[in-house]
């Protein structure tokens, strides 16, 4: 069991790192193998509509044909159990680089089709991890919902099970008597730093958790749907399908 989470924020110690690192200890102890994986690290471009993941009878077809460092981590999210994206809020939506990001890993699998169809077979458990200024009550007042929808819908049509999660109000600088800003009360977001992002980091690590299981779920009912299928196709004595039913 191999569980990936993808960082979307350059800074690799703050607020959305730890609590992809809270998701991944979550999923360890449900008993997976994680990694974290930093996109600002890497040296990689969104899609250029090259096309060669949609070409009929196309050696690429359904993969990305990019090359660069990106392409071994989307080697990896195609054979791991679960997986996480995070990011932080940055007007309004996601980091250029988690876009980017999202653009190379989903748009090989989508296929023009009338009924949206996706080529990832089976299903991979995902989450969205954002984190932000604002309060919750603002993040719909101003319409981030909209875009957090969105990446919800494409992720589900594409891997088959997604949740969003959201933490509000976090502590942006390490010392904010040294920033210009006027709009957030600094002690007010201290507090909530000691208060509030530790029942975060707790739903965070509940998430990890959670993840694994409905991972471990599919392989069960993926199983048993194989079991009840080679049944349908060998043994049709019309008895039940068993240790005590006959192959003919
Ligand atoms: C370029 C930039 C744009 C931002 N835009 C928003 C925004 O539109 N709404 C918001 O609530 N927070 C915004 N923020 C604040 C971050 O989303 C917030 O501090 C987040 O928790 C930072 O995540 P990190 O600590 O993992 O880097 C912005 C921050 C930056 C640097």
């Amino acid at each position: 069991m191999n569980v990936i989470a993808i960082n979307g924020s350059p800074r690799k110690k703050w607020n959305t790192a730890m609590l992809l690192e809270h998701v991944l200890d979550g999923a360890r102890s449900a008993g997976a193998e994680t990694e974290l994986v930093h996109l600002y690290d890497l040296e990689f471009r969104g899609c250029t509509s090259c096309f060669a993941c949609k070409l009929k009878d196309g050696k690429s077809y359904g993969k990305c044909a990019m090359q660069d460092e990106l392409t071994p981590v989307l080697e990896r999210i195609g054979k791991a159990d679960a997986l996480i994206l995070g990011s932080p809020i940055y007007f309004g939506t996601v980091t250029g680089e988690m876009r980017s990001f999202m653009e190379r890993l989903m748009f090989p699998y989508l296929v023009y089709a009338r009924t949206p169809t996706s080529l990832f077979v089976g299903k991979l458990p995902t989450a969205f991890v954002y984190t932000m200024n604002v309060s919750e009550q603002q993040m719909k007042d101003f319409h981030y919902t909209v875009h957090t929808g969105l990446n919800e819908s494409v992720l589900n049509r594409t891997f088959g099970y997604v949740e969003s999660f959201f933490s509000n109000e976090t502590l942006q600088f390490e010392d904010y008597n040294k920033v210009v800003l006027d709009y957030v009360d600094p002690e007010e977001r201290r507090k909530r730093r000691k208060k509030v992002f530790p029942q975060d980091c707790k739903r965070a690590s509940e998430l990890g958790a959670r993840l694994v299981q409905v991972r471990n779920e599919a392989t069960r009912d993926q199983k048993e749907g194989e079991k009840s299928w080679k049944c349908s196709k060998r043994y049709t004595g019309g008895g039940q399908c068993g240790s005590s039913a006959r192959p003919r």
